[in-house]
């Protein structure tokens, strides 16, 4: 779906998960989110912060796992996803922090296999994710799927790509200073959502669109992957279709 605005189209995506939210809370059942960082939900979170403020939406049913965090990396660090989302929701909003899910990206290394396999369990726990937000980077990779990852492949850690890290780099005042790794849910994770919704805006995801939305599918943009989940929509915006 492209729309003239990342604006306009974000607040159309936040609708949809508010009123998911307010389903699953009639039923009296969590609602699990599977969550994005990066700049393309930003705007989502803030709708949904307004909502819970001027409407009244309440997240005290939402459960949420985040695809993704940078390894090693202290929840305190604010290049941390932890921090990012602590700041562009959780903060302002009445989620229970039991309900807040995010790889640590300070678990020990002999731990992280196990670590990865209780993640991917808990998800299952909650009966699977209901709605995943997506991103795209650069390389097509979703959460941090670099091209590479296998279509079954479930949370894990992963060498993140030099374009990635490159990507980053503003933020971490520096490539050298961007961890080479990172814990991310699978392609499989994120397929057994019940629904996806990928996010892509302005000129320079416009190149990734077209191979992800065209193109064949390949483990080399792992993007292409969602072709055949059969409740994933790509909102884009108008500058990010330009080359469909
Ligand atoms: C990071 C995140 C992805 C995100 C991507 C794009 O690599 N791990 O989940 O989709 O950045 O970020 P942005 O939305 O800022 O373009």
């Amino acid at each position: 779906v492209i729309f003239n605005s990342s604006n306009e189209a974000s607040i159309i995506v936040a609708e949809e998960i508010a009123a998911l939210i307010k389903e699953k809370e009639a039923q009296n059942q969590p609602c699990v989110l599977g969550l994005a960082t990066g700049s393309s939900p930003i705007k989502v979170y803030e709708e949904l912060v307004r909502m819970h403020n001027e409407e009244g939406l309440s997240f005290s049913n939402v459960v949420t796992f985040n695809l993704d965090e940078y390894y090693p990396m202290g929840k305190d660090n604010i290049q941390s996803y932890f921090h990012f989302m602590h700041e562009h929701l959780f903060n302002h909003v009445d989620i229970l922090p039991e309900h807040i899910n995010i790889p640590n990206g300070m678990v020990k290394a002999d731990d992280l296999y196990q670590y990865c396999i209780d993640y991917e369990l808990k998800i299952k726990s909650y009966g699977g994710l209901d709605f995943q937000l997506l991103g795209i980077g650069r390389t097509g990779h979703i959460g941090f799927n670099e091209p590479g990852s296998h279509l079954n492949s479930g949370t894990r850690s992963i060498t993140l790509d030099h374009v990635t890290r490159a990507d980053a780099a503003p933020a971490f005042l520096g490539i050298d200073n961007v961890p080479r790794k990172a814990i991310t849910m699978g392609i499989g994770t994120v397929k057994s959502a019940k629904r996806i919704v990928l996010l892509g805006w302005g000129l320079n995801k416009a190149k990734i669109l077209k191979k992800t939305i065209e193109g064949e599918e390949t483990s080399s943009v792992p993007a292409t992957y969602l072709q055949d989940h059969d409740n994933t929509t790509f909102v884009i915006d108008s500058e990010a279709s330009s080359e469909l």
